[in-house]
């Protein structure tokens, strides 16, 4: 089974890791603390961290991303105006992570769902869908797969192009519930 390393220990970092081990995969976590210092066991890196954390955690373990997928989930927003994104026009969090890691298979995923809906399972009535974004068919797969087999749904969303879409729907999403229009239980759902 795969063995995923995630960074962070908070709300998403938790309801993934949930997820994984009813998968049957082992997980470790790497908080702030130790992000330093720490070895990567993982053949998955997931960054559950906020956006501008993730530039150090590259600096550092660059070499030992290399060959590994790395997935990125994060809403890259401007927290002081709650109203752009900070990643350049047209570009994603996911791409500029790809760029910097050449070597990775960098995937962008769960973005679009709040820790809630993933820790439930559900958005109102129907299964939490969780999008895939990559340009490696097969990382891609292997994390539908084990999404899916940890109780929730997964569907690729396409190439790592679509990254920036999926941030757009996470920003959107983000801006509704901060609106109090929508609660963070709640959120975009997907009808097949
Ligand atoms: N919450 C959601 O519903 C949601 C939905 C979609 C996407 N996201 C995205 O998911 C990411 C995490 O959000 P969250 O809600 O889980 O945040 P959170 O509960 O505040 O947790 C953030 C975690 O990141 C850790 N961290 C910060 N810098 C780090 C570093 N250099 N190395 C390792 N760990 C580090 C923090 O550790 P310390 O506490 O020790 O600093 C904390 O455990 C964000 O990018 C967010 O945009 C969140």
């Amino acid at each position: 089974m795969t063995t995923y390393t995630i960074f962070g220990r908070g709300n998403m970092a938790t309801a993934i890791a949930g997820i994984l081990t009813n998968a049957g995969a082992t997980v470790e976590h790497i908080g702030s603390a130790d992000s330093d210092t720490a070895t990567i066991n993982g053949d998955v890196i997931v960054l559950a961290v906020p956006y501008p954390a993730v530039e150090s955690i590259i600096e550092t373990h660059k070499e030992a991303f290399a060959g590994k997928t790395v997935i990125d989930i994060t809403n890259p927003l401007n927290f002081e105006t709650f109203d752009s994104l900070v990643v350049p026009t047209g570009s994603s969090a996911a791409a500029e992570i790809q760029a910097k890691l050449p070597s990775s298979r960098v995937l962008k995923a769960f973005n679009t769902n709040f820790a809630a809906t993933l820790a439930s399972g559900t958005v109102g009535d129907i299964v939490t869908t969780v999008l895939v974004a990559g340009d490696d068919a097969e990382a891609k797969s292997a994390l539908i797969a084990d999404v899916n087999a940890g109780g929730v749904d997964a569907l690729d969303a396409g190439s790592l192009k679509r990254a920036h879409e999926l941030e757009a729907v996470g920003f959107l999403q983000l801006t509704l519930a901060g609106s109090e229009k929508i609660g963070w239980t709640g959120g975009f759902g997907l009808v097949k």
